[in-house]
C-alpha cells in the first residue's frame, strides 16, 4: 500500500469493532496489509479506533515486529540465539545472504525479500530456525535456501503455507509423557471436580498442592491466587504464553499438545479468583497455533468448559456468566519481567 488507505483500515477497524483491546490485532493487520507502518497509517488508525495516535505510535514503536520502513513482501527473520548459532545458523545466514545478494538488514532491489535477524522463535530445539513471513520453518541447513527463497518468488512474497517448506515444519519435541504433559486427562473432569467446591476449598487444595510459578520465584500458586481473590477491582486469568526466555519452550509444548488442560487449568482458575475474563497472551512467533487454540476453545464452549455457573461468582447475583478466552497476540517482547510486561501490554490494548 503504497499510500495508505483510509478504507481499508477503517475496514480492519470495524472487523474488531473498534474494540480498543484488539489495537494490537488492527495495527498487525495494517501492517501485513501495508508491509509497513507510515505516520499517515498510524494517524488513520488512531482516527478509525478512536484512540490517541501516540498509543498506535508507542505501539508500533515497542515491537521489534513492526518495521517503520518498507521492507520487503516478505521478511526472513532468522533467529541469531546462541543456540542456533550452535545449530549452524551462521552458515544458513551466509546462504541466504550469498544467494539473495544482500546482508541482513537489507531488501531485495525488486522489494521482495527483507533480511533480518530475530533474537529468539521459541525453537531452540529444532534450530536454526526462522520465520519466513508468518510461517515458521525449522531444522534449516544451507542446502534449504535456494527452495525457500523460491518458493517466497514464486508466491511473489505471500507465503503462509508451511506445506512449502515439508521439512521445516515445527515439531512436537516432547520425548518422554510426565506428569502433566501427555499424562491421561479427561476435559472438564478438573471443573467438574472444582465447581463441586467453594472458591476457597480450590484455592485451599491448590495451596495443599504445593504447587509454585515457574518463573523463577517459585512463588507459590495458592498464596498468589489466594491475593487476588480477596483483591477489590475486576478479576482477569492472563496465562502469559510470551515465553523468552534462552533454551525455552515449554509454554509452546503445553499449547501444542495438551491445549485443553491449559484451557481447564485457566478456567477452574477463574473460578477459584472469581475472575470475569481469561485472556492468552500469545507471543507473535507462535502465531501458527493460533487457529487450533482458537478451534479448541470453540469446541469447549460448545461443550460448555468455558461457561460454568458460578464462574463470576465474586459479583454474581446467582448469574450464570460466559467466561471468555480471547486469544490476544503479543508481539516479541524484550527486557523487563515477563509478567509485569505481558500485563502492560495487554491494559494497553496491545
Ligand atoms: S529460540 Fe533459542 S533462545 Fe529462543
Amino acid at each position: 500500500m503504497a499510500k495508505v488507505d483510509a478504507a481499508v483500515i477503517s475496514k480492519i477497524a470495524d472487523s474488531y469493532h473498534k474494540d480498543p483491546h484488539r489495537l494490537m490485532d488492527v495495527v498487525r493487520d495494517v501492517h501485513r496489509d501495508a508491509g509497513y507502518l507510515s505516520e499517515e497509517a498510524i494517524e488513520e488508525i488512531a482516527r478509525a479506533m478512536g484512540v490517541h495516535r501516540v498509543q498506535v505510535q508507542d505501539m508500533a514503536s515497542f515491537y521489534s515486529f513492526f518495521d517503520r520502513k518498507p521492507a520487503g513482501a516478505c521478511t526472513i527473520r532468522l533467529s541469531n540465539c546462541v543456540v542456533d548459532q550452535m545449530e549452524g545458523m551462521k552458515e544458513v545466514a551466509a546462504a541466504f545472504e550469498k544467494y539473495l545478494g544482500i546482508a541482513f538488514g537489507q531488501t531485495t532491489p525488486d522489494g521482495l525479500i527483507s533480511l533480518k535477524y530475530t533474537s529468539c522463535t521459541g525453537m531452540c530445539d529444532q534450530g536454526p530456525a526462522a520465520l519466513v513471513g508468518d510461517t515458521v520453518v525449522t531444522g534449516l541447513k544451507a542446502e534449504d535456501v535456494p527452495a525457500i527463497v523460491e518458493a517466497i518468488r514464486k508466491d511473489k512474497g505471500r507465503i503462509g503455507k508451511s506445506e512449502l517448506f515439508p521439512n521445516a515444519e515445527v515439531q512436537g519435541g516432547i520425548q518422554q509423557a510426565g506428569a502433566v504433559v501427555l499424562a491421561p486427562f479427561e476435559n472438564g473432569s478438573a471443573l467438574r471436580k472444582a465447581l463441586n467446591m467453594s472458591p476457597e476449598q480450590v484455592i485451599e487444595e491448590i495451596n495443599k498442592s504445593k504447587l509454585r510459578g515457574r518463573g523463577g520465584a517459585g512463588f507459590p500458586t495458592g498464596m498468589k491466587w489466594s491475593f487476588c481473590r480477596k483483591a477489590a477491582g475486576t478479576h482477569y486469568i492472563i496465562c502469559n504464553a510470551d515465553e523468552g526466555e534462552p533454551g525455552t519452550f515449554k509454554d509452546r509444548a503445553i499449547m501444542t499438545e495438551t491445549p485443553d488442560l491449559l484451557f481447564e487449568g485457566m478456567t477452574v482458575a477463574g473460578y477459584a479468583l472469581g475472575a470475569k475474563e481469561g485472556l492468552l497472551y500469545l507471543r507473535a512467533e507462535y502465531s501458527y497455533l493460533w487457529p487450533r487454540l482458537e478451534q479448541v476453545l470453540a469446541r469447549r464452549r460448545r461443550h460448555g468448559l468455558c461457561q460454568s455457573p458460578g464462574w463470576d461468582t465474586q459479583n454474581g447475583a446467582g448469574q450464570p456468566r460466559g467466561s471468555r478466552h480471547p486469544c490476544h497476540s503479543g508481539e516479541r517482547l524484550v527486557g523487563a519481567g515477563r509478567t509485569g510486561i505481558s500485563l502492560f501490554s495487554l491494559q494497553r490494548g496491545q
